[in-house]
């Protein structure tokens, strides 16, 4: 048993829909076996344990893990591939890179950076675009099983229009799909998600596919793209004979609780409504969606609709693992849109790379927030004496000013400690 001391901050209470940040400071969590069994001030729970071992965390803030629910790991060597729509960026950046994961001690390096990309970050939990290749997922399985990061990956599908050494067949999708699935899913922290690339590359022949594969392995998650692009997007109602993006997934009965669906940046009315009521999550991407001009994300509109929402970092299209930053660019998308943009408060930015992202991937009951009952998957920010954020938070008013404050200015060199179920990360 553990007492974590320290000033901590999460959202339990959902700020969408009038809950409040929760702030506690000098606050006592004791954790057993990787579960936090009490918490209160630290003067009680110490006094409830007088014998146990103190991890002393003041002077900084803890907070949940990060949940990152959009993130591509073949596409780390590929950030900074600016200036370029979407279609065009993955023909030029995108694509090429992932080709290389045919190569598997290369992709096997590249996993290994990936998963410490994403803990010295803070990012504790992740829903994962594997590669193309089964050999380079199964690499990725093994990095994040090395650090024990949560992670829940597939092998991406597609069998028409990218390169041709990227294309599968529905039967090989299928017998490789299955074949990661019964060596991952459920091992350790591992879970399997289903993961056609998007409609355009795939057929109805393997979207069928993909429906009998997330039939065959229980608590897998299914994950794709959705309405990101306006020219992507008038490509695929031609292919699917004018039907909107969202039911080339759910004729396929690929819509549903355990569906995570990246951008939806320019949806319909219709579509938000089928992803409402079908219980699917949006994983809104703020920096991918600036750095590729996709658009700004009607965060307001999925709200009204009831559709669930978390971000995700889009890595390589996204700018990086941050998601501070991710969190930022969300505030700056809805404060660009003059009537329709949602205000974005430090608690609305933390619920959302936090506890929506734990409900998006099906972990609210272990994740997400500090409670008793929860997983300990948390992080210390305590930024460098002297450095800018540690100047701003110095002059912030209280903890929910330095949160904020922290959403700004705040990086991975911020990170100073990072636990997940318990344990700490050597990152
Ligand atoms: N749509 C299909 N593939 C991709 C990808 O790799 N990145 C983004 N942002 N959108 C996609
Ligand atoms: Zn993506």
């Amino acid at each position: 048993m553990t007492i974590f001391r320290g000033t901590f901050l999460d959202t339990p209470d959902n700020p969408f829909t009038g809950g409040d940040l929760r702030v506690d400071t000098d606050a006592g969590v004791l954790v057993t076996d990787g579960t936090i069994v009490a918490r209160g001030t630290f003067a009680d729970v110490r006094q409830a344990h007088p014998a146990e071992p103190v991890v002393d965390l003041t002077g900084g803030l803890v907070l949940p893990g990060f949940v990152d629910t959009h993130v591509h790991f073949p596409q780390i060597r590929a950030v900074g591939g600016l200036g370029l729509p979407l279609l065009e960026w993955l023909d030029k950046y995108a694509l090429p890179e992932e080709a290389r994961m045919a190569d598997a001690s290369y992709a096997a390096g590249v996993a290994s950076e990936f998963v410490r990309g994403l803990a010295a970050a803070g990012t504790t939990s992740a829903l994962v675009f594997g590669a193309h290749y089964a050999d380079a997922v199964d690499a990725l399985f093994t990095a994040s099983s090395e650090v024990g990061l949560r992670v829940t990956s597939g092998l991406v599908v597609s069998d028409r229009l990218l390169r041709p050494e990227l294309h599968t067949t529905p039967s090989r999708a299928y017998d490789e799909s299955l074949a990661l699935a019964r060596r991952w899913h459920g091992v350790g922290r591992n879970r399997y998600a289903v993961t056609p690339r998007f409609s355009l590359s795939c057929t109805d022949e393997l979207l069928a596919v993909c429906h009998d594969v997330l039939e065959e392995v229980p608590g897998a998650l299914f994950t794709s793209h959705l309405n990101e692009n306006e020219t992507e997007i008038a490509a695929v109602s031609e292919l699917f004979g004018g039907c909107d993006y969202v039911t080339t997934y759910d004729r396929h009965g690929l819509v549903d609780r355990r569906s995570v669906l990246a951008h939806n940046v320019h949806p319909t009315d219709v579509e938000l409504k089928l992803l409402a009521n079908a219980g699917a999550s949006v994983a809104h991407c703020p920096t991918s969606n600036a750095a590729l001009g996709s658009g700004l994300f009607p965060l307001t509109r999925h709200l009204q609709h009831g559709v669930r929402v978390a971000l995700g970092s889009d890595v390589g299209a996204g700018t990086g693992f941050s998601l501070l930053k991710e969190g930022l660019q969300a505030y700056f998308a809805q404060q660009l849109q003059a009537e329709d943009g949602h205000p974005l408060s430090a608690a609305h930015l933390l619920h959302l790379v936090t506890t929506a992202g734990a409900d998006a991937l099906g972990l609210s009951s272990e994740i997400g927030d500090l409670s008793v009952g929860k997983r300990f998957d948390a992080q210390l920010l305590r930024p460098a004496e002297g450095s800018p954020l540690a100047v701003s938070i110095a002059h912030a008013d209280d903890p929910e000013e330095a949160l904020a404050r922290t959403f700004t200015l705040g990086t991975p060199a911020d990170v100073r400690a990072v636990w997940i179920n318990g344990d700490l990360l050597h990152t």
